[in-house]
């Protein structure tokens, strides 16, 4: 083999746990053909033959995970944004949606996302498409192209959409066959069941789902859960038989090793620990649970109690692609539920450092990487060069990266680099 040798080097940050910076100035990463094999202040001699790309002064980061976001949300940022969840999803989600059955708009719109996503240091999602095949394949070509890796899934809804979006329980379950076996072997992008949420699907729909899972056990599951009142009491209608959101998904099979559940909002202790023990990741989306005011999620309790956690835009829902932004809105309620939520002895409200590592580490090890940059791993990383800030030589570098997290912008990215590849 004759790999590629390259070496970057800068000052180099990353948080392998919740909370813990690790801060290394003036440093190299080397990877060969875009494999991590280590990070050294001194450029060790056996790889002085690595190309160099010295990004001086400049802060190297691990690139960012958005854990849930709506594709075909896009073209609707910053609209509906006076609804709450039910009523937005009818009167803006499901007609935005409903157009990605038209495929050359689907192309338009998913070439632009997947390029603003990575132009923003996102290199790993788990993303919603539209219940459209085709779309959803464009979507997965896309971001394949601009090199965003991850799942992207076709949504299942077979009851409660619209008259222009909805599919019969058969098209749904045919379609979501075809959907894996057409892209189960992608390398980049991967297919992952994807039930809209428990009132968009019928029992027979769930119940097929779940032995779609049964037999593709390397496809993960992503839903929503326990987002907004007014869903969780139509979910207890429409499932009496079940005590909580959560049963509704496991009663099918979908509960389970790595099942990613969006937002989380109203999980009790009873349902966090249904979910720590499954080994289901809950997805924080703050920005959305602001946006659609939805409420403000127990994050810091949740990794106090161990339940595995990520951050995502949930766009629509949430206004802003930047995980940056959704990094510092996640601070932003999280002060508030400290301040406000009753319970001020108990619990902090989340860090820079935290909110950090949900939007990096956490992330990463859900793809089954390292948190941080893992000697083996395929290096991810952004690039920031933060000179369009003040100067202020008071600072040091966790306090520059602290205000890249709240200031940073598309401007202030020099580099992006995704499976070892320089994309920006
Ligand atoms: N629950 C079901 N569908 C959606 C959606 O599109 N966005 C959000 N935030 N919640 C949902
Ligand atoms: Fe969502």
């Amino acid at each position: 083999m004759n790999e590629r040798l390259e070496a970057i080097k800068g000052n180099i940050i990353y948080a392998e746990t919740p909370g813990e910076l690790t801060v290394m100035p003036d440093s190299w990463i080397v990877t060969e053909g875009g494999i991590i094999r280590g990070i050294f202040s001194e450029l060790p001699e056996r790889y002085a033959a690595a190309e160099v790309t010295d990004y001086g002064d400049m802060i190297i980061t691990p690139s960012f995970t958005d854990l849930h976001l709506h594709a075909p949300q896009y073209p609707m940022l910053g609209l509906g944004m006076d609804l709450e969840l039910l009523g937005w999803l009818n009167k803006y989600a499901f007609p935005t949606e409903a157009m990605f059955s038209d495929a050359g708009y689907a192309r338009r719109v998913y070439s632009k996302l997947a390029h603003a996503l990575i132009e923003r240091g996102t290199t790993r999602v788990c993303i919603f498409s539209s219940l459209h095949r085709e779309a959803t394949n464009i979507l997965m070509d896309e971001l394949e192209k601009a090199g965003v890796t991850g799942y992207a899934g076709k949504v299942n809804m077979d009851r409660n959409g619209s008259e222009e979006l909805i599919e019969t329980t058969e098209e749904s379950v045919a379609e979501t066959r075809l959907f894996i076996e057409e892209n189960k072997g992608r390398k980049l992008i991967k297919p992952i069941l994807t039930p809209r949420f428990t009132p968009s699907c019928t029992n027979e729909l769930m119940e097929e789902l779940g032995k779609i899972a049964a037999e593709y056990p390397d496809i993960p599951v992503q839903s929503h859960l326990s987002e907004n009142t007014d869903e969780m009491k139509w979910v207890k209608e429409l499932h009496p038989d079940c005590a909580q959101y959560w049963e509704t998904y496991d009663k099918y099979g979908l509960w389970k090793n790595r099942t990613v559940m969006a937002h989380c909002v109203y999980s009790d202790e009873r349902e966090r620990a249904a979910i720590k023990k499954a080994g289901v990741w809950a997805v924080h989306c703050p920005d959305s649970n602001t946006c659609i005011a939805s409420g403000i999620a127990p994050v810091r309790t949740m990794l106090k109690e161990g339940v595995k956690v990520a951050m995502g835009s949930d766009i629509a829902g949430g206004a802003k692609l930047s995980m940056l932004d959704v990094a510092t809105e996640a601070i932003r309620v999280s002060k508030m539920r400290w301040l406000f939520g009753g319970k001020r002895d108990e619990e902090r409200f989340l860090t820079v450092a935290e909110a950090f590592y949900l939007i990096t580490g956490a992330g990463q090890e859900y793809f089954g990487a390292r948190p941080g940059f893992g000697i083996g791993d395929r290096l991810h990383a952004v690039v920031f060069d933060d000179r369009g800030m003040a100067d202020n030589p008071r600072m040091n570098l966790s306090e520059r990266l602290e205000r890249i997290i709240y200031l940073g912008e598309r401007q202030d990215i020099k580099a992006v680099y995704s499976e070892g590849i320089r994309r920006i």
